[in-house]
C-alpha cells in the first residue's frame, strides 16, 4: 500500500527519495510524486502514473535540486489511479504533504474546506489534511502545531509527512494507525514507510508509536506522544543488510524467495531447538508457565497467513490435542464473539502491519484473552510491539507480494507452538522428539522439492490459456490447495478455486471438462483412498488432472492424469513440502503469461488499511 519517504538534510535529497520509493515498490501502488523544497523557497513537484521508473525519468528530464522533500507511491483508495489523485497533495503552494492510511471524515471536513474557499484538485481523502494544515499555518502557527491542530480533527489512519515552503529547517512526520519510521543519519534525517527504504543511508531507526508527532531538523529529531507531551524513543541498529532486499540473480523476487525457503526455515529454527526437543524459551521467557494455563488458542490473519493458521488447526488439535478456532481478520473484529475461557490469541502477519490484523489483536486485548501473541516476520512493526508474546519468523525480507517464505515459516513457528503447547496437553516426548527431527531434515527436504523446478516450469505451460482451475486437498492439505489456488490467482490472473475433495459434488463437479485443470494435493495420508475416489470423479468427466503425490502414492499417469512425484515425508510436515510445488507452478505460470510477478495488478504488500 502507499509508501512514504522524506528527507531533511544537508546534499539533494530527489535520488534518495527515488531510491527509497523504488525499495517501498514491494507494498503495490499506482502512481509515485515527489516534491522539494529548493533555495529560492520554491516548492517542486513531480508526479507520474505508474511505475517509480517514469517519475524518476519525469526527474532526470527536470532535476530538482533541494535538500528537503517527501515522496510517495499511491495505491488508490478514493479516486482513481490518476496524476491529480497522486501525492504530494499541496495546499496553497505553501503546504505539500504525503499520507499513507484513510481519513474517514474527509467528506465532513471537505464540505467545511469548500464554504472557506479552498479548491481541490483530487478526489482524495488526503486532499483535506493539507488544507487543514495549511489553514492553521495561515493563522501564524508553526508546522508542528498546524500539523498537531489539523490531526487533532482528522477521524481515520494516517502517518504523515509535511514541509511548509516558508520553513526549510523542518520536515513534520505524524503517525496514527498507519507504519512510519524514522531514519537517524549524520546532519540529516528521514522518514519512511518500513526501514527497508531507508538502507542505503541509515541502518539507526526510531520507530514511531502510535499518535506520535515528530519534527525533524538536520540536527534534531523532537517527538511528542498523543498525550503532547515530549518523549524520547530509542534509536535502534537494523541488522538488516542493504543488500537482502536486492534481487540478485534471480529473474523475480518471488522466485529468489521460493528458493530462499531452506535458508529462511534454517534460520527461523536456529536457536528453537535443542537435542529432541523445542526450547522452552521459544516463545518468550514467561511462555512456558503461561502456556500450562491455555486451554483454547484462536488464530487470527489475513491473505496468505491466514492459510496457514488454517494448517495450524488441524496440528493444534490432531497433536497438541487444544479445540482451535481460526478466523480471518475482517470478520473476527466487526463480530460479537465468545471468548473461551484460558484461551490464547494468535496472530499472524508477515508485515506485522496488516490494518485488520492489527485492530482484531487491539480489540482481543480488551476481551479477556489469558495472553496474546504475534507470529511476525518483521521486528519493531505494530503487532510485535503490542503483543504480550513474539515469535519472530527469520525469513528476511519478503519483497514479492505474493507470499512465499513467509508461509513456509509461519508454518514452522506454528508446528513450534504446538509443541511448546501440546506438552501440557496430548504430546508426548516421543512425538516431540519426531517432530524435531522432521523439522531438522525439513531445509534439505525443500532443498530435494525444489529439483522440480523444470518438471514444474513444463507443466505449467498447460495452464497459460486457461481461464479457471481447481485445486483440491483433504485434510491440512485443504488449506495447501487453498494458498495453491491463491498463488495462481494473485500473479497469473487465472481464476482459481480451492475446495476440500469431499466437496466436490456438492458443487465444482459441474464445471467439470477438458478446459479445467484440476490441481490435487495427494500425499501418502489416511485420507489417500477418498481423495483417490474424488480424482477419478474428476477424471471420468474429462477434467485434466495435475497430482502432486509423494513416491508411495499408487497413483498411475494415463490419459488426463499428470502425476507429479515429491519426497516421501510425514503426514506432521506434508503441507510445508507440498507448497512448494505449488508455489513454482505459480510462477512459471505467470511467468510465462508475462505478468508483473512481484507486483500484481491492483494488488498490495503490506494491506495497512481497511
Ligand atoms: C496482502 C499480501 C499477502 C499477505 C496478506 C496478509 O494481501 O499481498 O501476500 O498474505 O496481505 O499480510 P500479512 O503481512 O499480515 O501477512
Amino acid at each position: 500500500m502507499c509508501g512514504i519517504v522524506g528527507a531533511i538534510a544537508q546534499r539533494p535529497v530527489a535520488a534518495i527519495l527515488l531510491e527509497g520509493l523504488r525499495r517501498l515498490e514491494y507494498r503495490g501502488y499506482d502512481s509515485a510524486g515527489l516534491a522539494v523544497l529548493d533555495e529560492s523557497g520554491r516548492l517542486d513537484r513531480r508526479r507520474e502514473l505508474g511505475k517509480v521508473a517514469r517519475l524518476a525519468e519525469a526527474v532526470a528530464a527536470s532535476p530538482l535540486p533541494g535538500t528537503l522533500g517527501i515522496a510517495h507511491t499511491r495505491w488508490a483508495t478514493h479516486g482513481e489511479p490518476a496524476t491529480h489523485n497522486a501525492h504530494p497533495h499541496v495546499s496553497h503552494d505553501r503546504c505539500m504533504l504525503v499520507h499513507n492510511g484513510i481519513i474517514e471524515n474527509h467528506e465532513e471536513l471537505r464540505r467545511e474546506q469548500l464554504a472557506a474557499g479552498y479548491v481541490f484538485t483530487s478526489e482524495t481523502d488526503t486532499e483535506v489534511v493539507v488544507h487543514a494544515i495549511h489553514a492553521e499555518l495561515d493563522r501564524g502557527q508553526s508546522l508542528i502545531e498546524a500539523v498537531r491542530a489539523a490531526t487533532g480533527r482528522l477521524r481515520g489512519a494516517y502517518a504523515l509527512g509535511v514541509i511548509d515552503a516558508a520553513d526549510p529547517e523542518h520536515l513534520v512526520a505524524a503517525r496514527e494507525g498507519s507504519p512510519l519510521v524514522i531514519g537517524v543519519g549524520f546532519g540529516e534525517h528521514f522518514i519512511a514507510s518500513d526501514v527497508f527504504a531507508l538502507l542505503p543511508v541509515t541502518n539507526r531507526f526510531i520507530f514511531l508509536e502510535e499518535g506520535d508527532l515528530a519534527e525533524l531538523t538536520r540536527d534534531q529529531v523532537r517527538i511528542w506522544d498523543r498525550a503532547g507531551q515530549r518523549v524520547e524513543r530509542p534509536i535502534k541498529t537494523s541488522t538488516v543488510a542493504a543488500e537482502a532486499t536486492e534481487r540478485g540473480p534471480y529473474r523475480h523476487y518471488m522466485q529468489k524467495e521460493i528458493f530462499e525457503q531452506p535458508r529462511a526455515i534454517a534460520d527461523t529454527l536456529e536457536g528453537r531447538l535443542t537435542g529432541e526437543r523445542v526450547l522452552p524459551e521459544t516463545f518468550g521467557n514467561q511462555a512456558s508457565e503461561l502456556f500450562q494455563g491455555i486451554r483454547n488458542v484462536t488464530i487470527v490473519a489475513c491473505g496468505t497467513s491466514f492459510h496457514a493458521a488454517l494448517v495450524a488447526r488441524y496440528w493444534m488439535e490432531a497433536v497438541a490435542g487444544l479445540p482451535c478456532q481460526v478466523e480471518v481478520a475482517s470478520e473476527y473484529r466487526y463480530r460479537r464473539h465468545v471468548v473461551p475461557e484460558h484461551a490464547l490469541f494468535v496472530t499472524i502477519s508477515q508485515s506485522g502491519e496488516t490494518a485488520d490484523t492489527l485492530a482484531a489483536l487491539r480489540q482481543a486485548k480488551a476481551s479477556g484473552y489469558a495472553a496474546t501473541l504475534a507470529i511476525c516476520n518483521v521486528p519493531e512493526s505494530s503487532l510485535v510491539r503490542e503483543s504480550d508474546l513474539v515469535f519472530l519468523t527469520h525469513a528476511g525480507p519478503e519483497i514479492g507480494v505474493a507470499s512465499t517464505k513467509a508461509f513456509t515459516t509461519q508454518l514452522v513457528a506454528l508446528l513450534l507452538l504446538t509443541i511448546a503447547l501440546g506438552r501440557f496437553h496430548r504430546l508426548d516426548a516421543t512425538t516431540e522428539a519426531r517432530l524435531v527431527a522432521l523439522l531438522r531434515a525439513l531445509p534439505g527436504k525443500i532443498e530435494d522439492v525444489l529439483r522440480l523446478d523444470e518438471t514444474i516450469a513444463a507443466l505449467a505451460e498447460r495452464f497459460i490459456d486457461k481461464q479457471h482451475a481447481l485445486f483440491l486437498g483433504r485434510g491440512e492439505q485443504y488449506p495447501i490447495a487453498m494458498e495453491g489456488a491463491l498463488k495462481l490467482k494473485e500473479i497469473s490472473y487465472i481464476h482459481a478455486e480451492a475446495y476440500a475433495a469431499g466437496e466436490l459434488k456438492h458443487g465444482p463437479l459441474a464445471l467439470i471438462d477438458e478446459q479445467m485443470p484440476v490441481v490435487a494435493v495427494a500425499p501418502n495420508n489416511a485420507l489417500l483412498e477418498k481423495l483417490k475416489s474424488n480424482l477419478e470423479e474428476v477424471r471420468a468427466r474429462g477434467g485434466q488432472l495435475v497430482v502432486f503425490a509423494d513416491f508411495q502414492v499408487p497413483l498411475e499417469e494415463g490419459e488426463g492424469v499428470t502425476v507429479v512425484r515429491l519426497p516421501e515425508t510425514d503426514d506432521l510436515i506434508d503441507p510445508l513440502i507440498f507448497t512448494i510445488p505449488l508455489q513454482l507452478l505459480a510462477y512459471h505460470v505467470a511467468v510465462l503469461k508475462g505478468t508483473d510477478v512481484d507486483q500484481p495488478r491492483n494488488l498490495a504488500k503490506s494491506v495497512t488499511v481497511e
